[in-house]
């Protein structure tokens, strides 16, 4: 879709549609008070008839509303006047793009921006329009025969406004999205098909996209040679060759660059600690650590942002083979410290701690690590908010701050000392599972152990990356909160 930006007004502006909204109590927007106020009244007596409330997500397309330039009107509620939430935004917004997609409109102009959201400008309002509207529109195909092209797509969407940032709210805002896209669908593919080998090509097929991000893989003889036997260890138990994949995005000279390392297990199984089969299906998710690294650096790349990033990407399965990892194997990792391999299912460390200490050859500033990791998280935060962990606190504040916003959010755990001794092994340096409490903390834990040398966060997507059940897809989080902590790093440095 386009976006586009117009300092017209909406009774002097020719489009397919207006979208303007109305509040509980039949009060009007200030678009549609000007709408009731050319129409003699019209839009007001459209709402006594009682056919809209104003209540968040309710709409109403009028057709030839008389005195007004354009052909339809689209009216949406957005709820109590002076308390709309992001959440009641984001639910117009969908109603919004639902309606609009099923009608004759090709270009539409929505009037929403003006209204009052929590305490959000007006860029935000429009960014946050062109990423939500975008997400609806997204739909998976690419598995599925005989799928029709969507009847009457909507090309384009404007916004009244006089104010200058929002040009570029909506190309930020598209950049999010078609990241978010990109990361929705690498995620959704299954495992026969997103492999290892498949998530190289398109981080090759990435880099070949843009000038300044040049993309390296590493095959398993390579990995040996750098003595990663952690992750290693892991893909022995699968047929499908592990990578570990590198996109360098040079945006800003020689600059120490922010890390972005994701776990890509294109398959858990969980090895020879089976997992369980009900559900088994979405272990398919558990590269979407991987597949958000790859949404943010298309996102950043599109954007020409000025920074450097650099996306480390383990990829492997997790299978039960006569040659799998087994529980009580002990392996090395690149760092030098052994690990006593417990549960074969807490997989996602093992390649993660290699990963990470690859990342130290990059002389980072920042480290994050975004992986699906532990099902424990799910319990803690629900479906809601990305975990995070961090060994600085000034990292922590500054993901949490971009949490809020982007409104793709964080919470915070902790990641004391306390918690180290679950992880004590009797025949190794480490076990890699510290027992049923605090799961989401061990974990984290863990991998703190290999990040000593620089300054790192890890965020636990586990429940935050894809919705189970009848609408089962990846969400394409945390692509909008990694994009807004990266925008707010370069804003703090100018
Ligand atoms: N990929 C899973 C985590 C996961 C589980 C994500 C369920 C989403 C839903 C991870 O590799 C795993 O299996 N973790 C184990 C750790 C345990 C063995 C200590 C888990 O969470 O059960
Ligand atoms: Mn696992
Ligand atoms: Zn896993």
């Amino acid at each position: 879709m386009q976006y586009f930006v117009t300092a017209n007004t909406p009774s002097t502006h020719r489009t397919d549609c207006v979208i303007t909204a109305i509040f509980e109590q039949g009060e009007l927007s200030p678009s549609a008070m000007l709408i009731n106020e050319q129409s003699n009244g019209y839009i007001k007596q459209i709402i006594e008839r009682g056919d809209i409330t104003g209540k968040t997500g309710q709409t109403l397309l009028l057709q030839d509303v008389e005195g007004v330039t354009s052909p339809r009107i689209l009216l949406v509620g957005c709820g109590q006047q002076d308390g709309t939430t992001e959440n009641d935004f984001n639910t117009a917004i969908i109603a919004m793009t639902k309606v609009l997609n099923e009608s004759g409109a090709d270009d539409a102009t929505s009037c929403l921006s003006e209204i009052k959201v929590a305490d959000r400008t007006t860029e935000w309002k429009t960014r946050q329009t062109v990423i939500t509207a975008e997400s609806t529109l997204y739909k998976y195909t690419q598995t599925k025969s005989n799928v029709k092209p969507a009847q009457q797509p909507l090309t384009k969407l404007g916004f009244f406004s006089e104010d200058s940032s929002s040009e570029l709210a909506t190309q930020t805002g598209q950049a999010i999205a078609e990241g978010m896209s990109l990361a929705r669908e690498l995620s959704n593919l299954p495992g026969n098909i997103c492999t290892p080998t498949y998530l190289a090509e398109q981080a090759i097929e990435l880099g070949e996209r843009f000038e300044r991000l040049t993309t390296t893989i590493l095959d398993e003889a390579e990995m040996e040679e750098l003595g990663m036997d952690s992750l290693l260890s892991v893909s022995r138990g699968s047929r499908q060759p592990a990578k570990l994949i590198t996109m360098n995005y040079q945006g800003a000279g020689d600059e120490r660059p922010v890390v972005l390392v994701g776990k890509g297990l294109t398959f858990d199984a969980g090895g020879i600690s089976l997992k369980p089969s009900q559900g088994m299906d979405e272990m398919k998710y558990d590269m979407c650590g991987s597949a958000s690294v790859f949404g943010t650096i298309s996102a950043i790349a599109e954007l020409n942002l000025p920074i450097n990033v650099i996306g480390v990407v383990p990829s492997s399965e997790n299978m039960p083979d006569g040659d799998a990892n087994k529980p009580g194997d002990i392996v090395t990792s690149m760092a030098g410290k052994t690990i006593e391999i417990l549960n074969t299912d807490a997989e996602g460390r093992l390649i993660l701690c290699d990963a990470l200490t690859y990342s130290e050859r990059f002389n980072p500033a920042i480290v994050i690590d975004i992986a699906t990791l532990t099902g424990a998280i799910i319990v803690a935060l629900g479906r809601q908010a990305t975990g995070l962990f961090s060994n600085d606190q000034g990292l922590a504040d500054a993901l949490l701050q971009a949490g809020n916003d982007s409104h793709d959010r964080t919470w915070q755990l902790p990641l004391w000392d306390d918690f180290q001794p679950q992880l004590d092994s009797n025949f190794a340096d480490i076990a890699n599972i510290g027992g049923k409490e605090a799961g989401s903390v061990t974990a984290a834990c863990f991998l703190a152990r290999f990040t000593e040398k620089f300054t790192w966060a890890h965020l636990d997507i586990a429940g935050t990356a894809w919705n189970s059940g009848k609408a089962k897809g990846a969400t394409g989080r945390p692509v909008p909160l990694l994009v807004q902590y990266l925008l707010n790093r370069i804003a703090d440095k100018s």
